[in-house]
């Protein structure tokens, strides 16, 4: 195993060898992505958090915008509000990313926080119209070789379903403004509820935070019957919550899951490693996974 290892990230996907990334079980990995290259394209399906996963966490030392964070702007809301939506962020982000926290202990925390969040939005009397300039103004960017990445999906007709706590009508907008918002793309996330002016009333459906994906992704499951015919799961995310995000896959054969790790490196290091089959450490790009997605598919 050791010598296919070694010819797996020497020859094949040399990107595996890099300082950043990190693994527990190098035969593992390899044995998966194996399987995975011999079942090909036609029983994979990709599974990503949008949030710090596609998109990135920052930008020459700036940190970038989640989707709930590009709201924060003067077309949509006024001055008291964005301070506001700061404030929580300040106090509930820390708890999010807490490595001496549990999730039990977290889950009111992050109800609270939503729920703010998603209330003060509707309060402020958000339009429907203006989101694609907020979006426009915002500095939101996705990952280094997205377009790589979303292409080759498309091009293997490889379906990408999209998980992700942040809000949905933003997240497709980020993706429609940079030309990737391809046909195998899928959306699960918070979605606004405009009444006929073009007003937000409300958000629809359940909702959805970093740790009740398990919760959504069994609601959602029986949508995506395409999905279920497809064995093989390559998951990407940022917070240990998105793991649960295939198990509304109902028959899984390999799963490889890669983890961003972008924050809070040293406390959370051990526990992203014991959980993911890869992370990447503080790695801005997609690198990775086109990487094993161009062997694979
Ligand atoms: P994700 O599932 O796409 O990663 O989206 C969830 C992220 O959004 C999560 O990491 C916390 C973050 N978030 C904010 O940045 N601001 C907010 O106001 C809220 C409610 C969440
Ligand atoms: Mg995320």
């Amino acid at each position: 195993a050791l010598a296919i290892w070694h010819q797996l990230t020497k020859s094949e996907i040399p990107e595996l060898a890099k300082a950043s990334v990190l693994i527990r079980d190098r035969s593992r990995v390899e044995e998966t992505i194996q399987a995975m290259q011999r079942a090909g394209p036609d029983a994979l399906q990709v599974i990503s958090d949008f949030d710090m996963t596609l998109s990135r966490f920052a930008h020459n030392g700036k940190r970038c915008p989640t989707t709930h964070n590009i709201l924060d702007n003067d077309l949509l809301i006024n001055d008291a509000s964005k301070k506001m939506i700061r404030e929580l962020l300040n106090r509930y982000y820390p708890i999010e990313i807490d490595a001496t926290r549990t999730v039990e202990e977290k889950l009111p925390h992050m109800v609270e926080w939503w729920t703010s969040v998603h209330e003060l939005l509707i309060q402020q009397k958000i339009r429907r119209d203006l989101l694609a300039q907020a979006v426009k103004q915002s500095s939101a960017m996705l990952r280094e070789g997205y377009k790589v990445f979303f292409d080759r999906l498309q091009e293997q007709q490889v379906p990408l379903l999209i998980f992700s706590a942040g809000l949905g009508d933003i997240l497709e907008e980020v993706i429609r403004q940079n030309h990737v918002f391809h046909p195998n793309v899928h959306v699960i996330s918070n979605y606004m509820d405009f009444d006929q002016s073009g007003v937000l009333r409300a958000f629809k459906g359940q909702l959805i935070h970093t740790f009740n994906k398990r919760e959504g992704a069994l609601l959602h499951a029986a949508h995506f019957r395409e999905l279920q015919e497809r064995p093989n799961v390559l998951l990407l995310g940022d917070s240990l919550g998105d793991l649960t995000m295939a198990d509304g896959v109902v028959h899984t054969q390999h799963t490889l899951t890669i983890g961003f790790l972008n924050d809070q490196v040293e406390e959370r290091k051990e526990s992203y490693v014991n959980s993911y089959d890869i992370v990447l450490v503080k790695d801005e790009s997609m690198d990775v996974p086109n990487a094993i997605l161009n062997y694979i598919t």
